[in-house]
């Protein structure tokens, strides 16, 4: 089944507006008003970038899950520049954030929001480096790309599980077997990025040899710690 795609000039957010609208829809938008990112941050959206949100089925418990196949699927796409995944699911280009997913729970579906910055990098109020292409690629290109790369990767996920989407996922993970910080809303871990669970949490061995899972935080390489310290 085609991608049905809703392209709009000026919104709040493109995932406010998926949000009533049915499976397999994309919404493209050129401006973003009040677009969120996660944790209940903003993402800042500069003129000539990329802004969409996609209506996905709702796999349940898997649904957190969709967050390695997206990642996954923009990394795929932008494979030329070097891009890697910091986990859980933003896209980098020389270890600067390029690309943040946000994936919100409905009822009955997934809304899973992704803004890229193909022409500009904000440089105000981010929590990490971030970048932005620099080349003459076109959105709509991207888009397609992206949506190609997408499908075949949903179609792994439900036929052989997320095994198979794991393994191409750590291909482009950045920092496995390196030192990271990973900040919780009352605790900062640090430790070695051990690898990643079959459930999607990351395996981090602290100092005093502990090996923790964690499910929801925000990941810094050590070189990182400059921006909002
Ligand atoms: C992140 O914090 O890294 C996630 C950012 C997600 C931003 C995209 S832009 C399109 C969609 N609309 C929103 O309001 N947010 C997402």
């Amino acid at each position: 089944m085609k991608w049905n795609l809703i392209f709009l000039d000026k919104v709040e957010s493109t995932n406010d507006v998926a949000a009533s609208l049915p499976l397999k829809t994309c919404v493209v938008a050129k401006e973003q008003t009040k677009a969120r990112g996660r944790m209940g941050r903003r993402w800042i959206s500069l003129e000539g970038n990329l802004f969409f949100s996609l209506v996905l089925k709702n796999y349940n418990t898997q649904t957190p899950l969709l967050s390695f196949v997206l990642s996954l699927s923009v990394a795929e796409c932008l494979k030329e520049f070097d891009a890697s995944i910091k986990w859980p699911n933003d896209v980098l280009i020389k270890g600067k954030k390029i690309s943040g997913i946000l994936l919100e729970n409905l009822e009955d579906k997934v809304i899973a929001g992704i803004g890229i910055n193909t022409q500009k990098a904000p440089t105000e109020d981010v929590l990490y480096p971030t970048c932005s292409l620099e080349t003459k690629i076109k959105n709509e290109d991207l888009l397609n790309n992206i949506l190609e790369s997408l499908d075949k990767n949903i179609e792994i996920f439900e036929s052989e599980g997320f095994q198979k989407i794991k393994e191409k996922w750590l291909t482009y993970s950045k920092g496995v077997g390196k030192e990271i910080i990973i900040r919780l809303p009352n605790e900062e871990i640090k430790g070695e990025f051990i690898g990643l669970t079959d459930e999607g949490a990351v395996q981090v061995k602290t100092k005093d040899l502990n090996c923790r899972l964690i499910t929801a935080g925000d990941v810094f390489f050590l070189d990182e710690r400059k921006i909002n310290d």
